[in-house]
């Protein structure tokens, strides 16, 4: 699809002669509209994947960038330590949009999901006094060294061990696990409601009611991570609606921001108070600029009614797929715009053919194709997605 000498040639050859060594990209984006997203050389595709679940209101979204610009021309700085005209709006707005029943009224801002996962780990050392975590298999939780400590993935942890938070990894919906693992040392038990990274998968009712029960009874914290779940994505503005439990802290990044760098810790506010003054903080978390962004998006979300589109068009989403009764495909999992499409093989080929076919997806482990596209993905972009994986299986990639 790209011709011999193109921009994007010149771009990745700048691009490979300064980055950290990490990545080594094909493509260049250059902009982005609704749910397409172009690249240097002019092609079109179907973005599925969305920065990771991040431009949840889609590209180029007029109500998001207004209020972008608008916000930078008056004020882009202010720290949380001073109060903040937009930041006020945007806690209202958003605990407008969590119901009351879930007791959290309490915001800590950062700059991404790691970050507010940090904040999290600190505030349940300090509200507990007790050391350690439980977290489970197959789960993520980011890449900063307290983060790392509850992730489970070993090539993103051993070449940083030791890692300083003591943690018990416990098998996804093992309600036995969790009767064992929490203990009076347990600061907090830290879950997805979906596991993202580790291949979509959805957390048990009876996996999760019994995590809430059984903190509370031994004096431990729930911390739901709804980084990637979180803000619409599962059809509920947070998944763990779905399953009607309280906890005591959420974590939230990724869409919050449709693109700007937000992160947030929700707390309860008995755990919220604990936090003795200055035992945390962050220069650039809750700054204006990001929360005109963030209140913006909470404002789309609301206004085209992006959960129920997640909800109405993921339902469809995955029973297109599941109607493709690929002899390849294992298993279709995932709730809302959140889905993931197990192979019986690997799937990175996939993905590249699926790029040339112009849909841009990514993977969620070896064996799964996620599905992680804007909240505002309609019933015909799932066709043309559904069309173009239907072609690609049928080629023989297999390594
Ligand atoms: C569930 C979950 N938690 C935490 C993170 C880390 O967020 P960030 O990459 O913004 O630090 C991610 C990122 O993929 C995530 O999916």
């Amino acid at each position: 699809m790209i011709a011999e000498k193109s921009k994007t040639q010149d771009i990745l050859a700048l691009d490979a002669l300064h980055n950290s060594g990490l990545w080594n990209p094909s493509i260049v984006f250059t902009h982005g509209d609704g749910v397409k997203i172009y690249d240097a050389d002019g092609n079109e595709y179907i973005d599925c994947l969305a920065g990771i679940a991040v431009a949840s209101v889609g590209h180029n979204n007029a109500h998001l960038t207004q209020a972008i610009a608008e916000q930078a021309k008056r004020l882009i700085i202010c720290s949380q330590a001073h109060g903040s005209d937009v930041r006020a709006k945007f806690y209202e707005k958003l605990f407008a949009m969590i119901p009351a029943s879930m007791g959290l009224s309490r915001i800590f801002m950062a700059n991404s999901g790691s970050e507010a996962n940090e904040a999290a780990l600190k505030w349940a050392r300090v509200a507990t006094g007790r050391p350690k975590f439980v977290s489970a298999k197959r789960g993520f939780s980011g890449r900063t060294m307290g983060a790392l400590a509850i992730t489970w993935e070993k090539k993103y942890r051993e070449p940083f061990e030791p890692l300083k938070y003591e943690n018990d990894f416990i098998k996804y919906n093992s309600i036995e696990e969790l009767e064992q693992y929490i203990t009076d040392e347990t600061a907090a038990v830290f879950l997805e409601p979906i596991q993202g990274e580790g291949g979509m998968y959805e957390a048990d009712q009876e996996f999760l009611t019994a995590a809430r029960e059984l903190t509370k009874e031994r004096g431990a914290l729930l911390i739901i991570d709804e980084i990637q779940s979180g803000v619409g994505r599962s059809g509920k503005f947070l998944a763990t609606e779905h399953y009607g439990i309280r906890p005591d802290m959420v974590t939230l990044a990724k869409g919050l921001g449709g693109g700007v760098p937000v992160g947030a810790l929700l707390m309860t506010e008995e755990v919220a108070l604990k936090m003795p003054k200055g035992g945390h903080g962050t220069t650039f978390g809750g700054n204006a600029l990001a929360s005109a962004a963030a209140l913006a998006v909470l404002e789309e979300i609301e206004a085209k009614q992006l959960i129920q589109n997640a909800a109405e068009v993921g339902a469809y989403f995955k029973a297109q797929l599941e109607a493709m009764n690929s002899p390849k495909v294992r298993e279709v999992r995932g709730k809302g715009l959140m889905i993931g499409l197990e192979m019986k093989e690997k799937v990175a080929p996939y993905i590249d053919a699926l790029k040339d076919k112009g849909v841009i997806t990514i993977n969620a482990g070896a064996t799964v194709i996620r599905f992680v596209p804007p909240l505002i993905f309609s019933k015909a972009d799932v066709d043309k997605v559904v069309a173009a994986l239907t072609e690609v299986l049928k080629e023989d990639l297999s390594a």
